[in-house]
Order: C-alpha cells, then sequence, then structure tokens
C-alpha cells in the first residue's frame, strides 16, 4: 500500500488531542479546578504532538495495533509539556509565550505552573499503568520513562544547560546537554513504542539509537530557529538563546545545518531494523528543514 504521509499523520494527532481532550483531567466532583484548568490549558495548546507520533509509529512500525499504543503516548506528551512550563518559568528561561499563548505562569501565576507541571509529570505514571499490556511491558516502560524523565535525562539536561549559561563549553559538553535535555524523552518515546507493539531486543536498542540521533538533530534545529525562526510560527519567542551554549554559538547557521542533515541520515540508517519504516523515515527527513 502506497504511504500517504499527511494522511497517517493527521491520524496519529486527531487521535492523541481527542485523548487528551475528552479523557484527561476533567474531574466534576473535585474543587481543584484551577489546577485542572491550568494542567489542560498547556497540554492542549497545540504542539506538534512529535513525541505521540514516535510513539504510535514505533509500535505500528514493531506490527502493534498503535491505537492501544495511546496512554502511552499521552504520557510522553503530558512530561513533555510539563517539562516546557517549568522551561519557560521566570527561574529558568523566563519567556512569555510557548505554543502561539501565553505562557502558564503568566496566566496562573508562578505557584500555579510548577504545580501543574508536577500534576502533569504525576499523571503521565497513571497513563503507563492504565495501557492495555502485561505488568512487565508497563513496568519496563516505567523504568524507561523515569530515567529519560529524570536526572539522569531531562532533568539533568536542564540542570547542565542552566550551569552552562555563564561560560563557553566545549562541543562535548553542548552534546551532553543536547542528548540530555532534548534527546532522552524522544528515545523514551520510541522506545515505549516498540514496548507497545512488542518489538525485540534489537528493535528497542536500535530505537533508542534512532532517538539519540534524531533528538541531537531536533535540538540542533530548535537552536537554530531560536536565530533563523519567526516568533509567530513557532509560537514562542526567538533571539532568548543569546547567552546559551548551543551548536549555533559554537559553529554558527551553516555548520548546524550540515550537522542535523549528517545526524538525521545516520537516524535513519538505524531504521533498517523495522518493516514498512517509511512513514518515520520521511517524517526525519521533513524535521531537518522545520520552520516550527
Ligand atoms: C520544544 O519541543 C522544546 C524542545 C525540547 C526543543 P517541541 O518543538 O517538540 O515543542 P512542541 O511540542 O511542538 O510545542
Ligand atoms: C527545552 O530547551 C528543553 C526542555 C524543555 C526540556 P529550550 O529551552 O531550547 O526549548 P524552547 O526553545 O524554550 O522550546
Ligand atoms: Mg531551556
Ligand atoms: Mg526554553
Ligand atoms: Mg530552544
Amino acid at each position: 500500500m502506497k504511504l500517504n504521509f499527511n494522511e497517517q499523520s493527521n491520524a496519529y494527532i486527531e487521535y492523541i488531542e481527542g485523548y487528551l481532550d475528552k479523557k484527561c483531567f476533567q474531574y466534576d466532583s473535585e474543587p481543584q479546578k484551577k489546577l485542572f484548568d491550568a494542567m489542560r490549558y498547556s497540554l492542549l495548546a497545540g504542539g506538534k504532538r512529535l513525541r505521540p507520533i514516535f510513539v504510535f509509529d514505533f509500535c505500528r512500525m514493531c506490527g502493534g495495533n498503535w491505537q492501544d499504543s495511546v496512554p502511552f503516548a499521552a504520557a510522553l506528551e503530558m512530561i513533555h509539556t510539563y517539562s516546557l512550563i517549568h522551561d519557560d518559568l521566570p527561574c529558568m528561561d523566563n519567556d512569555d509565550y510557548r505554543r502561539g499563548r501565553l505562557t502558564n505562569h503568566k496566566v496562573y501565576g508562578e505557584a500555579i505552573a510548577v504545580l501543574a507541571g508536577d500534576a502533569l509529570l504525576t499523571a503521565a505514571f497513571s497513563q503507563i499503568t492504565s495501557a492495555p499490556y502485561s505488568a512487565d511491558i508497563r513496568i519496563r516502560a516505567v523504568e524507561i520513562l523515569s530515567q529519560c524523565a529524570g536526572e539522569l535525562g531531562m532533568v539533568g539536561g536542564q540542570v547542565l544547560d542552566m550551569e552552562s549559561e555563564t561560560r563557553k563549553c566545549t562541543e562535548q559538553e553542548v552534546l551532553d546537554i543536547e542528548t540530555r535535555k532534548t534527546g532522552a524523552l524522544i528515545r523514551a518515546a520510541c522506545m515505549l513504542g516498540v514496548l507497545a507493539g512488542n518489538g525485540t531486543d534489537d528493535q528497542l536498542a536500535a530505537a533508542s539509537e534512532y532517538a539519540s540521533l534524531l533528538g541531537l538533530a531536533f535540538q540542533i534545529r530548535d537552536d537554530m530557529l531560536d536565530v533563523i525562526g519567526n516568533a509567530h510560527e513557532l509560537g514562542k519567542a526567538t533571539g532568548v538563546d543569546i547567552t546559551k551554549n548551543t551548536f549555533v554559538q559554537l559553529y554558527g547557521i551553516e555548520k548546524c545545518d550540515a550537522l542535523v542533515s549528517l545526524y538525521t541520515k545516520q537516524a535513519i540508517d538505524k531504521l533498517s531494523d523495522f518493516l514498512n519504516n517509511e512513514y518515520m523515515t520521511l517524517l526525519s527527513e521533513q524535521l531537518t528543514n522545520r520552520t516550527k
């Protein structure tokens, strides 16, 4: 069957959007409505839904029914959204716009924004436990997700990112930041997709390698867009990472462009362990020159 890339993307996005909107944080009899509003404000603000797409498509490539993996996909999007709410706080990047609207703390105040992030992180693990898979698979999913999100992964990367603001980093130090703060959650998404699709250990390893390379390309492109992107299209301000250590600061835009292509090509090579990898190959290629 010929791949229809846009149809597949739309199917994935509609499915996760519907699930997040209809199944998450709508409690009629609980009084802490402000918290639920703040959680849904950021969670339902759009965004590319890339991490859910990775879960769905790795599940599909392994022969699984991708719709079944939606609790894993939702878990990834909840943790990603929490990381963005906290990343935008005044004590971190101090940003006013995200996903085309005011940042969470600008609308709900800092305390609620911190707590909405906390609650999204916690709810993610409840999603994993509710997924329609064996206890063994759900435990492995919790293990991977907690490692990738926590002190060895995303949170660890955010700390390195902040610490690096006052000095000049080497290439290895920038690699250390970018693979953790962004690469780790993308790795969790791809690996949870393999678990959901009942893939092999080799496929799990290949997904991890793919995601590490793709995640690097993705963050370098994010850093480039801070310089060459359009704030309206991105839904967030540009020119804000000027004090940060990024590949753009190290090498400039042109070399970064070449690095994004190189890491993406290396990532795509890791997809040879999967049948029906045309969608993921095309998606990876399209991300190299994304504008949002
Ligand atoms: C932004 O992630 C933050 C990074 C980790 C680079 P995305 O570019 O995936 O943001 P959304 O989900 O589309 O808003
Ligand atoms: C974000 O990196 C990484 C996480 C949120 C974990 P950035 O700070 O570059 O992301 P943006 O540019 O604000 O989306
Ligand atoms: Mg940041
Ligand atoms: Mg930021
Ligand atoms: Mg950025």
